[in-house]
């Protein structure tokens, strides 16, 4: 059974607020929803191309026969790897526009632009033996993490004849980084610098405020969706779609419900602090889908405190891993150069579990930490209207200096 979206309440919420917009609507109707060029509207693909670039179309197929696409903005230069945050996409790198996304930034700089899509989301749907979706969905962000990313890079190696890349991951692509390069440590070698936005490993400081009640809970949440033959949730649906270009705009009254929705799910306290002008592209855009076993792991390392491996039970632990307990993942092998942003007011990757993860990796290059006083939440990392100065900038900065180095030695 293919599931659209189970995130059920927030849906009634939506769907209340739709029919509390169009009553309350007198104005014309100012939405280009039905606008089949309006960005809201456009793919990865003809977001890329309606920008004046002309983009490719990878498949990279990994060992265990996942089907992963990755989009190509292709340049002379060294190859940059971007890898999107839990439930999103390559989309996240290209909805604030070519003038604030660090994707088109380092494109026009000459850069080889290489956009991840993880495995079950919306552009990566597949796999070569066309398993059953109770099959198919068996993963998390593991899989993605010792699967995916090895065999995007190796990909890329056999496409560029280049064996090393950038690499740019926020919220989970972080966690992915994290894990290929603990479990799969030859690819370390295969780093020039990691770019670590928002990074998550350890969850055991997070302010979420109800992210403790669903982990608590999360063997009978997933038992009921189990049952029930749902396996993935947050799938891109239309009905959201539709709603998210109604109230995501700061020029309505009704933004308060995306307001609301933001604070929420994402501690954002105020809209404007969002990409103002792309705020309604954004919105339609997220989510693009994930396996429930995904958010099981999260919370698994949240009531663990220990950013480990997946916990099967005790039983098959003892059989796959070889003790009752699932591992941890060996930090300590991250050779790779890392570089870090992290902030205070971020709800998901807390300074605090940060500290953590910087006792164990023996290679960071840079730490940047944003205080209190900016109130620089989880989202702005990447939709932020900040994110240009903030974040792109010295992103920037760190690419050209390794790239300038390497070149005079
Ligand atoms: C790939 O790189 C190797 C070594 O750097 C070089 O010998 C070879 O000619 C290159 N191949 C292509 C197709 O550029
Ligand atoms: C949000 O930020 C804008 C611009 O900085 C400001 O004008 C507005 O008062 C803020 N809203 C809230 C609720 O703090
Ligand atoms: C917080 O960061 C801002 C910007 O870097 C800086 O101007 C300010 O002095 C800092 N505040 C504190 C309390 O450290």
């Amino acid at each position: 059974m293919n599931l659209q979206n189970v995130n059920f309440i927030q849906s009634v919420i939506l769907v209340f607020c739709f029919g509390y917009v169009q009553n309350k609507r007198k104005t014309k109707e100012i939405d280009t929803i039905t606008d089949p060029n309006s960005d809201i509207n456009l793919n990865s693909l003809q977001l890329i191309s309606k920008y004046g670039n002309v983009p490719q179309r990878h498949t990279v197929i990994t060992e265990d026969g996942y089907i992963v696409n990755v989009l190509r903005i292709p340049n002379k230069g060294p190859p940059v790897l971007f890898v999107h945050g839990i439930g999103d996409s390559s989309d996240s790198w290209l909805v604030t526009g070519p003038s604030s996304s660090l994707a088109y930034q380092l494109s026009s700089l000459g850069f080889d632009i290489w956009l991840y899509n993880s495995r079950g989301n919306k552009y990566s749907k597949g796999h070569v033996k066309n398993l059953p979706d109770k099959q198919y969905w068996d993963f998390g962000y593991e899989e993605m993490g010792y699967q995916d990313l090895p065999a995007v890079i190796d990909y890329i190696t056999s496409i560029t004849n280049k064996s090393k890349i950038y690499y740019i991951g926020y919220s989970q692509g972080t966690t992915l980084f994290l894990i290929m390069c603990s479990l799969r440590p030859e690819y370390n070698d295969r780093i020039r610098q990691a770019v670590l936005l928002a990074p998550v490993a350890w969850l055991s400081n997070t302010k979420h405020p109800y992210l403790g009640w669903f982990a608590n809970n999360h063997k009978l949440i997933k038992s009921v969706l189990d049952s029930l033959g749902f396996y993935n949730i947050f799938e891109n649906n239309f009905l959201q779609k539709i709603i998210h270009s109604k109230i995501c705009r700061n020029d309505v009254p009704e933004k308060v419900f995306c307001e609301l929705e933001y604070a929420l799910s994402y501690g954002l306290r105020n809209l404007t602090n969002l990409n103002t002008d792309r705020l309604q592209v954004i919105s339609t855009h997220i989510p693009a889908g994930v396996s429930t076993k995904t958010f099981i792991h999260f919370f698994q390392i949240y009531l663990s405190k220990r950013f480990q491996r997946y916990d099967l039970g005790a039983k098959r632990n003892n059989l796959v891993y070889s003790s009752a307990q699932p591992p941890e993942f060996p930090i300590s092998s991250i050779t790779a150069p890392v570089n870090l942003f992290v902030s205070d007011s971020d709800w998901f990757s807390t300074v605090e579990d940060v500290k953590t993860l910087r006792e164990l990796m023996p290679n960071i290059v840079s730490y940047v930490e944003f205080n209190k006083s900016l109130d620089f939440t989880h989202l702005e990392f990447v939709y932020g209207e900040r994110a240009k100065s903030l974040v792109n900038d010295p992103a920037i900065n760190i690419i050209l200096r390794d790239l300038y180095s390497n070149s005079i030695k």
